[in-house]
Protein backbone atom coordinates (compact mmCIF):
# COMPACT_ATOMS: atom_id res chain seq x y z
CA UNK A 1 0.00 0.00 0.00
CA UNK A 2 1.34 3.60 -0.92
CA UNK A 3 2.48 5.70 2.33
CA UNK A 4 -0.16 8.62 2.47
CA UNK A 5 2.54 10.43 3.99
CA UNK A 6 4.95 9.88 1.17
CA UNK A 7 3.00 11.56 -1.51
CA UNK A 8 5.33 15.16 -2.36
CA UNK A 9 4.02 18.53 -1.21
CA UNK A 10 3.13 20.90 -4.45
CA UNK A 11 4.21 24.26 -5.01
CA UNK A 12 2.31 26.75 -7.47
CA UNK A 13 3.79 29.92 -8.84
CA UNK A 14 3.03 31.93 -12.07
CA UNK A 15 6.75 31.16 -13.07
CA UNK A 16 10.16 30.75 -10.78
CA UNK A 17 8.63 33.06 -7.94
CA UNK A 18 7.50 30.59 -5.90
CA UNK A 19 11.00 28.79 -5.76
CA UNK A 20 11.84 31.27 -3.14
CA UNK A 21 9.62 30.21 -0.74
CA UNK A 22 10.26 26.56 -1.78
CA UNK A 23 14.05 26.98 -1.05
CA UNK A 24 13.31 27.79 2.36
CA UNK A 25 10.90 24.50 2.75
CA UNK A 26 13.59 22.19 1.03
CA UNK A 27 16.05 23.30 3.61
CA UNK A 28 13.30 23.29 6.57
CA UNK A 29 11.61 19.98 5.70
CA UNK A 30 14.74 17.52 4.71
CA UNK A 31 12.46 14.01 4.90
CA UNK A 32 9.47 15.42 1.85
CA UNK A 33 9.55 14.92 -1.65
CA UNK A 34 8.29 18.72 -3.47
CA UNK A 35 6.60 18.89 -6.69
CA UNK A 36 6.79 22.42 -8.50
CA UNK A 37 5.12 23.96 -11.13
CA UNK A 38 5.55 27.17 -12.39
CA UNK A 39 2.95 28.87 -14.94
CA UNK A 40 5.27 30.92 -17.03
CA UNK A 41 3.92 30.25 -20.35
CA UNK A 42 1.15 32.89 -18.44
CA UNK A 43 3.66 35.18 -16.37
CA UNK A 44 3.11 37.51 -15.06
CA UNK A 45 -0.53 37.48 -13.43
CA UNK A 46 0.07 40.58 -11.60
CA UNK A 47 -1.73 42.71 -14.15
CA UNK A 48 -4.39 40.22 -15.90
CA UNK A 49 -7.86 40.57 -14.69
CA UNK A 50 -9.11 38.91 -11.78
CA UNK A 51 -11.52 36.61 -13.60
CA UNK A 52 -7.96 35.30 -15.38
CA UNK A 53 -6.08 34.68 -12.61
CA UNK A 54 -8.50 32.42 -11.18
CA UNK A 55 -8.90 30.47 -13.90
CA UNK A 56 -5.04 29.80 -14.61
CA UNK A 57 -4.90 29.66 -11.02
CA UNK A 58 -7.27 26.71 -10.75
CA UNK A 59 -5.97 25.24 -13.94
CA UNK A 60 -2.56 25.16 -12.27
CA UNK A 61 -3.90 23.80 -8.90
CA UNK A 62 -5.24 20.68 -11.12
CA UNK A 63 -1.94 19.84 -12.41
CA UNK A 64 -0.66 19.54 -9.02
CA UNK A 65 -3.58 17.33 -7.73
CA UNK A 66 -2.78 15.55 -10.96
CA UNK A 67 0.37 14.06 -9.34
CA UNK A 68 -1.10 13.56 -6.04
CA UNK A 69 -0.12 15.88 -3.87
CA UNK A 70 -0.81 15.80 -0.10
CA UNK A 71 -0.86 19.71 -0.14
CA UNK A 72 -0.46 22.73 -2.11
CA UNK A 73 1.33 25.71 -1.44
CA UNK A 74 0.61 28.97 -3.72
CA UNK A 75 3.40 30.73 -3.30
CA UNK A 76 2.27 33.13 -5.32
CA UNK A 77 1.00 36.59 -3.15
CA UNK A 78 -1.62 37.37 -6.47
CA UNK A 79 -2.73 33.90 -6.90
CA UNK A 80 -3.41 33.61 -3.37
CA UNK A 81 -5.22 37.17 -3.15
CA UNK A 82 -7.58 35.78 -5.76
CA UNK A 83 -8.25 32.35 -5.54
CA UNK A 84 -7.05 30.78 -1.98
CA UNK A 85 -11.21 30.25 -1.13
CA UNK A 86 -12.15 28.89 -3.66
CA UNK A 87 -9.15 26.11 -3.75
CA UNK A 88 -9.64 25.82 -0.67
CA UNK A 89 -13.59 24.81 -1.13
CA UNK A 90 -12.54 22.35 -4.03
CA UNK A 91 -9.77 20.11 -2.40
CA UNK A 92 -9.76 18.62 0.67
CA UNK A 93 -6.10 18.40 1.33
CA UNK A 94 -4.27 21.49 2.97
CA UNK A 95 -4.08 24.42 0.59
CA UNK A 96 -1.66 27.40 2.05
CA UNK A 97 -1.15 30.42 0.36
CA UNK A 98 0.85 33.63 1.05
CA UNK A 99 0.43 37.02 2.32
CA UNK A 100 3.00 39.79 2.30
CA UNK A 101 4.58 39.85 5.52
CA UNK A 102 3.48 42.83 7.30
CA UNK A 103 3.27 41.58 10.72
CA UNK A 104 6.88 40.75 11.33
CA UNK A 105 7.50 44.46 9.78
CA UNK A 106 5.30 46.09 12.02
CA UNK A 107 7.16 43.89 15.03
CA UNK A 108 10.42 45.35 14.14
CA UNK A 109 8.92 48.61 15.59
CA UNK A 110 11.55 50.99 13.59
CA UNK A 111 10.42 54.79 12.73
CA UNK A 112 9.41 55.43 9.21
CA UNK A 113 7.56 54.16 6.48
CA UNK A 114 6.67 50.50 5.71
CA UNK A 115 7.09 49.97 1.87
CA UNK A 116 5.22 47.07 0.49
CA UNK A 117 6.39 46.15 -2.77
CA UNK A 118 3.61 43.79 -4.63
CA UNK A 119 1.86 43.66 -7.77
CA UNK A 120 -0.97 45.72 -9.04
CA UNK A 121 -3.20 42.60 -8.45
CA UNK A 122 -2.03 41.75 -4.64
CA UNK A 123 -2.60 45.65 -3.72
CA UNK A 124 -5.52 46.05 -4.84
CA UNK A 125 -7.32 42.85 -3.80
CA UNK A 126 -9.43 42.83 -0.30
CA UNK A 127 -6.96 40.20 1.24
CA UNK A 128 -4.29 43.10 1.24
CA UNK A 129 -6.76 45.97 2.49
CA UNK A 130 -7.45 44.02 5.49
CA UNK A 131 -3.94 43.56 6.48
CA UNK A 132 -3.72 47.13 5.96
CA UNK A 133 -7.43 47.48 8.08
CA UNK A 134 -5.27 45.37 10.53
CA UNK A 135 -1.66 46.97 11.04
CA UNK A 136 -2.72 50.64 9.60
CA UNK A 137 -3.38 52.34 12.73
CA UNK A 138 0.44 51.26 14.00
CA UNK A 139 2.57 52.05 10.96
CA UNK A 140 3.11 53.92 8.33
CA UNK A 141 2.24 51.46 5.32
CA UNK A 142 3.05 52.38 1.57
CA UNK A 143 2.42 50.01 -0.80
CA UNK A 144 4.78 49.98 -3.92
CA UNK A 145 2.87 48.42 -7.19
CA UNK A 146 5.57 47.48 -9.39
CA UNK A 147 4.14 45.89 -12.63
CA UNK A 148 7.30 44.78 -15.09
CA UNK A 149 9.40 43.64 -12.15
CA UNK A 150 8.44 40.36 -12.39
CA UNK A 151 9.67 39.77 -16.05
CA UNK A 152 12.89 40.58 -14.78
CA UNK A 153 13.15 37.90 -12.88
CA UNK A 154 11.13 35.44 -15.19
CA UNK A 155 14.61 36.18 -17.72
CA UNK A 156 16.75 35.29 -15.14
CA UNK A 157 18.11 39.11 -14.74
CA UNK A 158 18.70 39.92 -11.20
CA UNK A 159 21.56 41.82 -11.58
CA UNK A 160 21.54 44.24 -14.63
CA UNK A 161 21.74 47.85 -15.36
CA UNK A 162 18.11 48.17 -16.68
CA UNK A 163 17.07 46.31 -13.42
CA UNK A 164 18.53 49.06 -10.92
CA UNK A 165 17.60 51.70 -13.02
CA UNK A 166 13.61 50.26 -12.99
CA UNK A 167 14.24 49.92 -9.01
CA UNK A 168 15.87 53.24 -8.75
CA UNK A 169 12.69 55.02 -10.55
CA UNK A 170 10.22 53.06 -8.06
CA UNK A 171 12.22 54.07 -5.10
CA UNK A 172 12.69 58.03 -6.23
CA UNK A 173 9.60 58.60 -4.23
CA UNK A 174 10.80 58.04 -1.28
CA UNK A 175 14.28 59.92 -1.73
CA UNK A 176 14.67 61.48 2.31
CA UNK A 177 11.83 59.79 3.45
CA UNK A 178 12.77 57.45 6.69
CA UNK A 179 11.95 53.70 5.47
CA UNK A 180 10.91 51.51 8.72
CA UNK A 181 11.49 48.32 6.17
CA UNK A 182 10.56 46.69 2.67
CA UNK A 183 8.11 43.56 2.35
CA UNK A 184 8.82 41.88 -0.62
CA UNK A 185 5.06 40.83 -1.25
CA UNK A 186 5.88 38.96 -4.21
CA UNK A 187 7.46 35.69 -4.20
CA UNK A 188 9.69 36.80 -7.12
CA UNK A 189 11.41 39.30 -5.59
CA UNK A 190 13.33 37.93 -3.26
CA UNK A 191 16.03 36.39 -5.94
CA UNK A 192 16.64 40.80 -6.41
CA UNK A 193 17.20 41.66 -2.62
CA UNK A 194 20.49 42.08 -2.66
CA UNK A 195 19.76 44.82 -6.19
CA UNK A 196 17.32 46.61 -3.62
CA UNK A 197 19.44 46.72 -0.78
CA UNK A 198 22.09 48.03 -3.44
CA UNK A 199 19.47 50.81 -4.02
CA UNK A 200 18.19 51.50 -0.68
CA UNK A 201 21.10 50.82 1.38
CA UNK A 202 21.87 48.06 3.56
CA UNK A 203 20.48 49.80 6.72
CA UNK A 204 16.81 49.29 6.16
CA UNK A 205 15.67 45.48 6.83
CA UNK A 206 14.05 43.49 4.00
CA UNK A 207 11.28 41.09 4.80
CA UNK A 208 10.29 38.13 2.61
CA UNK A 209 7.79 35.47 3.97
CA UNK A 210 9.35 32.13 3.16
CA UNK A 211 9.66 31.22 6.55
CA UNK A 212 6.43 31.88 7.80
CA UNK A 213 4.73 30.19 4.98
CA UNK A 214 7.14 27.32 6.05
CA UNK A 215 6.22 27.39 9.30
CA UNK A 216 2.64 26.81 8.46
CA UNK A 217 3.23 24.36 5.85
CA UNK A 218 4.55 22.42 8.35
CA UNK A 219 1.81 23.25 11.08
CA UNK A 220 -0.74 22.11 8.88
CA UNK A 221 0.61 18.67 7.70
CA UNK A 222 1.66 17.68 11.31
CA UNK A 223 -2.17 18.49 12.38
CA UNK A 224 -3.11 16.47 9.89
CA UNK A 225 -0.48 13.82 10.38
CA UNK A 226 0.87 13.77 7.17
CA UNK A 227 4.54 14.89 7.77
CA UNK A 228 7.13 12.38 6.09
CA UNK A 229 9.40 11.26 9.09
CA UNK A 230 11.78 8.94 7.79
CA UNK A 231 12.19 9.68 3.21
CA UNK A 232 16.29 9.03 2.84
CA UNK A 233 15.66 9.71 -0.99
CA UNK A 234 13.80 12.76 -0.98
CA UNK A 235 12.85 14.24 -4.82
CA UNK A 236 12.19 17.66 -5.83
CA UNK A 237 10.79 18.18 -9.67
CA UNK A 238 10.04 21.22 -11.17
CA UNK A 239 7.47 21.50 -14.23
CA UNK A 240 6.75 24.90 -15.98
CA UNK A 241 4.05 25.20 -18.47
CA UNK A 242 6.46 27.64 -20.53
CA UNK A 243 8.66 25.59 -23.99
CA UNK A 244 11.63 27.35 -22.98
CA UNK A 245 14.53 24.77 -21.72
CA UNK A 246 15.77 27.72 -20.04
CA UNK A 247 13.63 28.43 -17.46
CA UNK A 248 14.01 24.58 -16.41
CA UNK A 249 17.31 25.32 -15.75
CA UNK A 250 17.34 28.26 -13.92
CA UNK A 251 14.54 26.96 -11.64
CA UNK A 252 17.21 24.55 -10.34
CA UNK A 253 19.74 27.45 -10.54
CA UNK A 254 17.35 29.37 -7.93
CA UNK A 255 17.40 26.75 -5.35
CA UNK A 256 20.57 25.72 -5.99
CA UNK A 257 20.31 22.35 -6.20
N1 LIG B 1 5.22 35.48 -7.65
C1 LIG B 1 3.98 36.16 -7.93
C2 LIG B 1 3.49 36.86 -6.66
O1 LIG B 1 3.92 36.49 -5.58
C3 LIG B 1 4.14 36.95 -9.17
C4 LIG B 1 2.86 37.40 -9.78
C5 LIG B 1 2.87 37.66 -11.25
O2 LIG B 1 2.99 36.72 -12.04
O3 LIG B 1 2.66 38.83 -11.61
O4 LIG B 1 2.69 37.74 -6.67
Amino acid sequence: MEDKNNRPIGFFDTGVGGLSVLKTAIKLMPNENFVYFGDSKNAPYGTKSIDKVRELTLKSAEFLVSKNVKAIVIACNTATSVAINDLRKIYDIPVIGVEPALKPAIELKRDGKIVIMATTVTLAETKFNNLVNKYGKEAEIEPLPCPGLVEFIENGDLNSKELKSFLKSKFNKFEGSKLSSIVLGCTHYPFIEDVIKEIIGSDVPIIDGSLGTTNELKRKLEEKNLLNLNNKDRYIKIFNSSENKNLIDLSYKLIEI
